[in-house]
């Protein structure tokens, strides 16, 4: 089957497993849980017993109005949620995040599920935003945070998991960048095809991140066993606030695309509680319907590990200048 084709069978047919792991004694980060995805996987991990969800998000208010939200329909103590800080587009603010994160008792689990998709070209913290906020704050965030998690899993003798919400768009990237001698040098020409395009690219790069720093965390451990695993899932084509901006296909073609096609948040967001409830066997997998499953062909290809090698080279160089001596965290 070709991936339209599995895209559309997941879409019409899979009915996605309500999520029944226990959480109790764990503390959960969500990005982005404001709203959509983030929101409602939040709101399952109130269900399942966690001890403490924090709700990482860039507007307090909304971010408190969320945690009204959960406590509300879980009828959970109020001191099960707390509301932080992050904006993803400011590397300041995902700095002081993992700082607050490190005086943590314990890390069990991250969800990075903040993401955005644009039409507009706009260069933000010398990266084009798109892949500012998906790429380049999503990994200072996930080497920022391994430090703690991998302390709790000494302090806990636990397995913690850190998993990034990616997407089936990322079958489609065509990423003409890739033949560029700089690749993040290359997306950040004014010129390059934007929405759609530079989503599927920023999800592709999530991918090719996830599979290259899982492979490292493991070579050298003995046995091979990660301390702490780190995964990428996508939870399919969803009704959310995602295309806020007017649709880059036609807000009418979007409109019944919603329709006939999307899953709610709450069915989505099964994909993500999924995404920190699998175990080692997914260390660097990409997740599809709550399951293993299998990325583009610019990842499986026959160039794709020396591309992914060469993405996650370029990408580490660009996280050392922002926080220097970052890589050391692996
Ligand atoms: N919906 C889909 O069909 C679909 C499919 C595949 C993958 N995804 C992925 O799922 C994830 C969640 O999307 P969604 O559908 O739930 O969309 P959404 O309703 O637009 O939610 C996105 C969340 O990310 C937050 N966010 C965006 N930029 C941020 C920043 N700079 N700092 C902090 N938070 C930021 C938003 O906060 P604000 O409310 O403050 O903007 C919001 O909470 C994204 O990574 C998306 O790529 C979605
Ligand atoms: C969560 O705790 C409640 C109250 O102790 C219990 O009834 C429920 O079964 C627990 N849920 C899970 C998923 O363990
Ligand atoms: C949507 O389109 C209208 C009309 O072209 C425009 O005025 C508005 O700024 C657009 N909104 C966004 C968020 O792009």
């Amino acid at each position: 089957m070709g991936w339209f084709t599995s895209f559309l069978y997941s879409q019409f047919f899979v009915t996605l497993p309500e999520p029944i792991k226990d959480f109790s004694g764990q503390t959960v980060i969500v990005t982005g849980s404001n709203t959509g995805l983030g929101l409602e996987a939040a709101r399952h991990l109130s269900r399942l017993n966690a001890t403490l969800i924090i709700l990482a998000v860039r507007n307090k208010g909304k971010g408190e109005a969320a945690k009204e939200s959960i406590l509300a329909s879980t009828n959970r103590q109020e001191t099960s949620i707390e509301v932080w800080d992050l904006d993803m587009q400011s590397y300041e603010s995902i700095k002081a995040f993992c700082t607050r994160a490190s005086t943590l008792p314990r890390l069990d689990a991250v969800i990075e599920n903040a993401g955005i998709m644009t039409k507009y070209f706009k260069i933000v913290g010398g990266y084009e935003s798109t892949i500012t906020t998906n790429v380049i704050g999503t990994f200072l965030l996930v080497l920022g945070l391994l430090p703690k998690l991998k302390q709790s899993a000494k302090d806990f003798n636990i397995q913690p998991r850190l998993s990034i919400v990616s997407s089936d768009l990322h079958f489609i990237a065509k990423f003409p960048e890739r033949h560029s001698e700089d690749i993040f040098d290359a997306l950040n020409d004014e010129k390059s095809e934007m929405s759609m395009e530079r989503y599927a690219v920023s999800k592709l790069l999530e991918v090719f991140g996830v599979r290259e720093l899982a492979s490292m965390m493991t070579k050298d451990s003995k046995p091979d066993s990660p301390s702490v695993i780190v995964n990428c899932m996508t939870p399919g084509a969803c009704k959310s606030d995602f295309h806020r901006e007017n649709s880059s296909i036609g807000g009418i073609i979007q409109s019944i695309l919603d329709a006939l096609i999307a899953r709610t948040t709450e069915a989505g967001s099964r994909t993500l509680v999924a995404g920190i409830a699998a175990g080692e066997e997914s260390h660097g997998a990409y997740m599809a319907d709550c399951k293993i499953g299998e990325p583009g062909s610019l990842v499986l290809g026959t160039d794709g590990k020396a591309l992914q090698e060469t993405v996650w080279d370029q990408l580490i160089r660009q996280l050392e200048i922002i926080q220097p001596g970052i890589s050391k965290n692996i």
